[in-house]
């Protein structure tokens, strides 16, 4: 038996009052498959409104400063999040590692200040099409799970990996089923050389263009317990058929 799927919404920089309907149809018909772990992660001043609209439904931010609190203008810190009703966020995402400058050192102080709070961690981690184009992409990816990686996950939050090749991300372009099996594959043998037996029980999403005509192929690869899905997490009707493949494939 696989891990339970983990289907998460990043909705990026979409998302106003008007659209807080939208977050209670998808926690409405989420709620139908209770098989799989339902998330939306959601820019952080929607985050208390979507968590008060939809009690009960997983509501996350899409990242968080390694600081406790101090003189960080502009930024939210772990405890502001969970204190606006989030249960989990997003960390590292390569839209920030590559506008924010993030680096591996500065996305793990992140996951760490995440999880000491109890926010559940989704921590993204994917190469660029050159690096994938050279032949280095595992490479790559292992490297930043060793810069990025909390030391310690002994706490009740639960920490996700999510491999998203940067050139799959909005792009409709998705990898073959061997070279997204060889990375989960690839990933999952560090997070068990990392964590041990613990290793086994964090969850590797996929991410980068993922849609209801190809989450079902998706999903049925092993070692791929769920996904982060962008662009079709936005409405409705794009995203719930995702959350009933995942479904599918768990035999509910
Ligand atoms: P996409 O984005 O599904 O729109 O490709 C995924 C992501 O960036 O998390």
């Amino acid at each position: 038996m696989g891990l339970k799927k983990l289907v998460a919404g990043n909705w990026k920089m979409h998302g106003l009052s008007n659209d807080l309907d939208e977050v209670k149809a998808i926690a409405t018909a989420a709620a139908v498959y209770p098989a799989v772990d339902v998330a939306l992660c959601v820019p952080a001043i929607l985050v208390e409104r979507a968590a008060r609209a939809v009690p009960g439904f997983a509501i996350g931010g899409q990242d968080v400063h390694h600081a406790e609190k101090g003189a960080h203008t502009g930024c939210t810190s772990a405890l502001m999040l969970l204190d606006a009703g989030a249960s989990l966020t997003i960390v590292g995402h390569s839209e920030r590692r590559e506008a924010q400058r993030e680096s591996d050192s500065e996305v793990k102080a992140k996951a760490e200040a995440a999880l000491s709070v109890g926010l559940g961690v989704i921590l993204c981690v994917g190469e660029s099409l050159e690096v994938r184009d050279g032949g280095g992409a595992v490479a790559a990816v292992m490297q930043q799970l060793d810069g990025s990686l909390p030391d310690d996950i002994d706490g009740e939050a639960e920490l996700a990996v999510a491999y998203e090749p940067i050139w799959a991300i909005g792009t409709g372009k998705i990898p073959t089923e061997s070279e997204i099996s060889e990375m989960h594959a690839a990933i999952r043998a560090r997070l068990r050389e990392r964590y041990g037996d613990a290793g086994s029980g964090i969850r590797i999403l996929y991410g980068g263009s993922v849609k209801s005509s190809n989450a079902a192929e998706i999903f049925a690869i092993r070692d791929v317990d769920g996904a982060l899905v962008g662009g079709a997490s936005l409405k409705n009707q794009d995203f719930v058929p995702i959350v009933a493949a995942a479904a599918a494939v768990s035999g509910k």
